[in-house]
């Protein structure tokens, strides 16, 4: 299937000597493609830190990650913005949308300066509007949603360019339950549809049960990995929730 990702013994320093502190210390792991991925860790164990690395909003100390055999690390900042736009896709905690424009203006956006026509503009966002269940909500703007569509809006503006890698930093972290919920089922349906490949961070054991595999991460170190296989979702949670009160969390607020 191929590796779509591919991160080398990163270490992700911040301040200047004397003050220095280390976020990320010799991590490395690949995802292939069609993989959904969960990365968990302790509160300040580095995973936006690792995520920022590999979605290039933040610079990486030593080490390389590839994205489809292309080295970012190296990139320059012009090409930088073209590799984003056409090779990745973003779902933040708090939705991002912008407030001025529709549901359907906010998605629309990024396949317009891919340079697409309007037709299949029209087209691509209805496709993946009907699979997110957020076709009602289309001509809305983000203050007449709820924040469970308003982050369905965000799956599909990040899903609709068809990115080589989904970037999911807390996508439920601001859901309830049954919109976290709708949300998990349709990353689940995009994954196993599209082969979507999808790096999601998580506090929360209920949504990393969604991914085949679980990075744990502990002090800017890979820590654990745990791999779904044949378990069921409810066992699997089970199973993540094992290595979490391990980790010295508990299962209500895990971690
Ligand atoms: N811009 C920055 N400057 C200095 N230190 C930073 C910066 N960003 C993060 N850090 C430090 O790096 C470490 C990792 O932070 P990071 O945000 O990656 O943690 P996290 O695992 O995402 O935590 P949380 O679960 O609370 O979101 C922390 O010790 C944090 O204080
Ligand atoms: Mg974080």
């Amino acid at each position: 299937m191929g590796t779509v990702l591919a991160v080398e013994r990163i270490g992700k320093q911040y301040g200047k000597k004397g003050m220095v502190s280390k976020a990320l210390h010799n991590i490395g792991f690949t995802v292939e493609k069609g993989e959904f991925v969960g990365i968990m860790g302790p509160s300040g164990s580095g995973k936006t830190t690792l995520l920022n690395c590999i979605s290039t909003i933040d610079k990486v100390t030593s080490g390389s990650i590839y994205i489809k055999g292309q080295d970012i690390t190296k990139l320059k900042a012009g090409k930088l913005e073209k590799f984003r736009r056409d090779e990745l896709g973003f779902i933040f905690q708090d939705f991002n949308l912008l407030d001025t424009l529709t549901a359907t203006e906010n998605i629309a956006i990024a396949l317009t300066i891919q340079g697409k026509k309007a037709g299949e503009i029209d087209r691509l966002i209805r496709e993946m509007a009907d699979k997110l269940e957020i076709t009602d909500v289309l001509g809305k703007f983000p203050y007449q949603m709820s924040g469970g569509q308003k982050q369905r809006v965000a799956a599909v503006r990040a899903m609709v360019t068809n990115p080589s890698l989904i970037l999911a930093d807390e996508p439920t972290g601001a859901l309830d339950s049954k919109s976290s919920t709708l949300l998990l089922d349709s990353f689940e349906k995009l994954n196993k549809d599209l082969q979507a490949t999808i790096l999601m961070v998580t506090h929360d054991a209920f949504t990393a049960s969604y991914a085949h595999r679980i990075l744990f991460i502990k002090d800017g170190t890979l820590y654990k990995e745990l791999v779904r296989g044949n378990k069921t979702r409810k066992e699997f949670f089970h199973s993540i929730i094992d290595v979490v009160s391990k980790l010295g969390g508990d299962s209500n607020d895990v971690f």
